[in-house]
């Protein structure tokens, strides 16, 4: 059965076009009778003219008959990304070929940059493609990042872990090298990178990672799997302001947390792709960025040994605001013992410590 133009939807026309234009090939005419003429870009030009059966025969039919090059896909859809103005337009679509051609090494698409890809996997780029323009963040587009040595499932809408996070994982790393201990625990694991990190670079430990969000908890619970560790890691959602003096029948050397601290009125100025997709309850610390930070000292205060440590992220203007609340709160029994800066030398990472 013929199909006419009126009922091909959009989205199919705007697939054919995509493709169409992904292999050179120019659509010049669409016919109420179902019909389409096109022609090639190569030397030396051909027109032919395409029967509309249905979508899957126009793919047929062309996919079989065209090829397009990886250097070709990456230098189109750069070129798509920056017109849409996305963030990293070079290396959102380096980072889908990529995912297409399953490597987390850039240049080993460079290395396949002559060879064809198949129609299977342009379908894949141009799906993924389409995500990206929506201002997906690439992370959830290819549904895994790196963290450290690590490749980790992500899935929206659990917060993307972000670079300076390795930071703390090497603090925590050079305390447990320093103070051998049997057992960690997380606040707000998120997709589980830090505490997976901390579980594979350092075998003897067990982990106990904690978060509110059901899909957080999961993620890192697949992650954990993914590594082999998960025998490790007990993975506990709850929201942390449910956590008594007894809810653990132990207390613990050292806790760690990458909380939610945007203050609130920074959040509008975030990119798109962070308020679009990820958990705002993964982001927003409330209106000095410092509501769960708060909870984690309370909570610190009676889950730590006395010695033991709170290794935290947090925004550049907490530290002082910090020393000034434990000083106000010394019932608390806390004090700082470090502020480290990140790689552009800003205040973000505090180690809080139980008195002894
Ligand atoms: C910034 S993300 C950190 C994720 C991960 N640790 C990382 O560094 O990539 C903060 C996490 O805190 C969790 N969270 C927010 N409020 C919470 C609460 N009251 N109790 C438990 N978890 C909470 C969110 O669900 C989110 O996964």
């Amino acid at each position: 059965m013929l199909l006419s133009s009126k009922i091909i939807s959009n989205f199919t026309l705007t697939l054919l076009h995509d493709e169409i234009l992904n292999t050179g090939i120019k659509i010049t005419t669409l016919s109420h009778r179902g019909e389409y003429s096109a022609f090639s870009r190569h030397n030396p030009p051909t027109r032919k003219v395409y029967t509309l059966k249905s979508r899957d025969a126009i793919v047929e039919n062309k996919g079989a008959k065209f090829k397009f090059h990886t250097k070709d896909v990456i230098k189109k859809w750069k070129k798509e990304f920056v017109k849409a103005d996305l963030s990293e337009p070079k290396l959102s679509i380096e980072n889908i070929i990529a995912s297409i051609l399953q490597t987390r090494q850039i240049s080993d698409i460079y290395k396949k940059k002559n060879s064809f890809l198949s129609r299977e996997q342009i379908k894949k780029v141009i799906k993924m493609c389409r995500m990206r323009l929506e201002s997906m963040p690439i992370q959830y587009v290819i549904r895994e990042w790196d963290f450290r040595n690590l490749t980790l499932e992500m899935r929206p809408p659990v917060f993307i872990p972000r670079p300076e996070t390795e930071q703390l994982v090497d603090l925590v790393l050079t305390e447990l090298n320093t103070n051998p201990i049997e057992e960690v625990l997380e606040l707000c694991c998120g997709s589980g990178a830090i505490s997976i990190a901390l579980l594979k670079e350092n075998p003897d430990i067990t982990v106990i990672a904690v978060d509110k969000s059901e899909e957080a908890c999961s993620l890192t619970r697949d992650n954990a799997k993914r590594y082999g560790i998960d025998s490790r890691i007990n993975i506990i959602q709850m929201d942390i302001n449910e956590i008594s003096p007894e809810y653990f029948d132990k207390k613990f050397d050292v806790i760690v947390s990458n909380p939610p601290y945007v203050p609130s009125g920074d959040m509008l100025h975030l990119q798109p792709e962070i308020l679009g997709y990820e958990d705002r309850d993964a982001l927003d610390g409330g209106s000095d960025g410092l509501v769960l930070i708060k909870l984690i000292l309370q909570k610190s205060s009676y889950l730590l040994r006395p010695g033991g440590k709170t290794f935290l992220e947090v925004d550049p203007s907490h530290p002082q605001l910090l020393d000034r609340l434990l000083e106000e709160n010394n019932r608390l029994r806390l004090s700082i013992g470090g502020v480290h800066k990140d790689i552009f030398e800003r205040d973000r990472f505090v180690i809080i410590k139980k008195m002894l």
